[in-house]
C-alpha cells in the first residue's frame, strides 16, 4: 500500500510510521557516540549499557527485575526478536497459538521453524480474547501462545483479567508465552500496559519483546530488545549469535543514556492520545464508522455505510481516486473475512492528520 500510496501521491496511513522528527536529542547523542568511538562490534547480548539502563526501566515501569548479563538481549528491531525467539523453541509438529487478525511476521515464523499455526479469532464487537476457546485448543502439542498488547491491527488492550486467564491456562504446563509489548507505552484513557512482566508466574515462561523504533518515533532504527528468562534465554541466544551476531552498536550506546532519563518516554501515551483524539474529532462527521483504539498507532473505520466492496478493494480505490491509502484489515486474517474494516495509521503530524480527515470525510 505505501507504494501503491506512493504511486498515485496519496497521504500514507497505511504503513505505521511517524511521519515526524524523532528528538534532536537522540540525534546528538549517536553522533557524540559515533565521535567517541563507539563504532565496533557491540557485545552479542548488546552493550552492557543499554541492557542496564532497559533493565532500570522495565524495574520501574513492571517492577520486574532481570539480569542484564543473563536475562536481556539487544534485536535488531521486534521483528528480529519474534523470529529469533520462535526458531529457539518452535520445533517440527509443535503447535503455537496466535490470535487474528495478527501482525503478519508469526505465521510465518512459526512455519518456517517446521510449528503449525493454530488460529484464534478475535470476537466481535470488541476483539475480545474467548479464553475458554484458547482452552479447549490447548494440549500437549501446544509449545507457545502469542499475545501483542496493545494490539496492532485492532487497537485493542488486554486486561488484567486477559493476562490472568493466560496465566491460569498456562500454569502447571511447559507451554511458553511470546508476549509482543512493542506498543507498550502507546497505551490511552490512564490505562495501565499489562505487561506479561508484571506477573511472576507469566514472566518465568515468556519472551518479552519490545521496540525503540516504535516508542521513540525511529523505526528505521530497527531497534528493540527481548527480556526472558535465563533458561529461556540461553535458547534465544543460540539463535540470535549466528544470525545477528551483534546489533549497531552507536544507536545502542545513544539510547542506553537516552532512557535513563524517565522524561524522554514518560509523556508518550499523552502526546499518542491527542493525535487519536483529534483524529477521532475530524472523522466523527464523516459516514466512517469508528472502532475505538485503546492503543498502538492505529485507528480502525467501519465503512459499512458506504460500500460493499471486498477491503483489498475498497483500499486501492480510497488511494487511486481519494489520495488516503490505508490497510484492508483482512489481510490480518488467514481465513477470508468480510468485515469492511480498514486500519489507518495516526503516528502523523497535525497536518496531515487533517488534510486525510478532510478527504475521508468527502467519501
Ligand atoms: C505488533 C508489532 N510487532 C512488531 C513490529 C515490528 O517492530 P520492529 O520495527 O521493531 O521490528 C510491529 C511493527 O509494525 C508491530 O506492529
Amino acid at each position: 500500500m505505501s507504494a501503491l500510496s506512493a504511486q498515485h501521491n496519496a497521504i500514507n496511513l497505511s504503513q505505521g510510521f511517524p511521519d515526524f522528527e524523532i528528538d534532536p536529542i537522540l540525534i546528538e547523542l549517536v553522533n557524540a557516540k559515533m565521535r567517541s568511538g563507539h563504532n565496533q562490534y557491540a557485545p552479542m547480548q548488546g552493550s552492557l549499557a543499554l541492557r542496564e539502563s532497559i533493565a532500570q526501566k522495565v524495574s520501574d515501569t513492571y517492577g520486574a527485575q532481570y539480569d542484564p548479563e543473563t536475562e536481556i538481549i539487544v534485536t535488531a528491531g521486534a521483528t528480529q526478536a519474534i523470529y529469533t525467539a520462535i526458531t529457539a523453541v518452535v520445533q517440527e509438529g509443535d503447535e503455537v497459538i496466535l490470535f487474528t487478525p495478527a501482525y503478519d511476521c508469526y505465521a510465518p515464523a512459526i512455519q518456517l521453524a517446521g510449528g503449525e499455526p493454530i488460529y484464534v479469532q478475535l470476537k466481535s464487537p470488541d476483539y475480545a480474547i474467548d479464553w475458554e476457546e484458547v482452552k479447549k485448543l490447548v494440549n500437549r502439542r501446544t509449545k507457545l501462545i502469542i499475545i501483542n498488547t496493545p494490539h496492532n491491527p485492532t487497537g485493542k488492550v488486554l486486561t488484567k483479567s486477559d493476562l490472568k486467564q493466560l496465566d491460569k491456562i498456562t500454569s502447571g504446563s511447559d507451554i511458553l508465552v511470546l508476549s509482543d509489548e512493542v506498543y507498550e507505552y502507546i497505551i490511552f484513557d490512564n490505562a495501565e500496559h499489562q505487561s506479561v512482566c508484571r506477573f511472576e508466574n507469566l514472566r518465568n515462561r515468556s519472551f518479552a519483546i519490545y521496540s525503540f523504533g516504535k516508542t521513540f518515533h525511529c523505526t528505521g532504527w530497527k531497534l528493540g530488545y527481548c527480556l526472558a528468562p535465563q533458561n529461556l534465554m540461553k535458547e534465544f541466544k543460540k539463535v540470535h549469535q549466528f544470525n545477528v551476531f551483534a546489533v549497531n552498536h552507536p544507536m545502542q550506546a545513544a539510547m542506553a543514556e537516552y532512557i535513563a532519563r524517565k522524561e524522554n518516554y514518560r509523556h508518550i501515551p499523552e502526546f499518542y492520545q491527542e493525535k487519536r483524539d483529534y483524529f477521532a474529532s475530524l472523522i466523527k462527521g464523516s459516514r466512517f464508522e469508528l472502532i475505538e483504539s485503546k492503543g498502538s498507532y492505529f485507528q480502525l473505520l467501519s465503512y459499512k455505510a458506504i460500500s460493499d466492496e471486498k477491503d483489498t478493494d475498497f483500499v486501492v480505490r480510497m488511494t487511486k481516486e481519494f489520495g488516503v491509502s490505508a490497510i484492508p484489515v483482512s489481510v490480518f486474517y488467514h481465513n477470508p473475512v468480510h468485515e469492511q474494516v480498514i486500519r489507518l495509521c495516526f503516528a502523523k503530524r497535525s497536518e496531515t492528520i487533517a488534510s486525510a480527515a478532510e478527504i475521508l470525510c468527502r467519501i
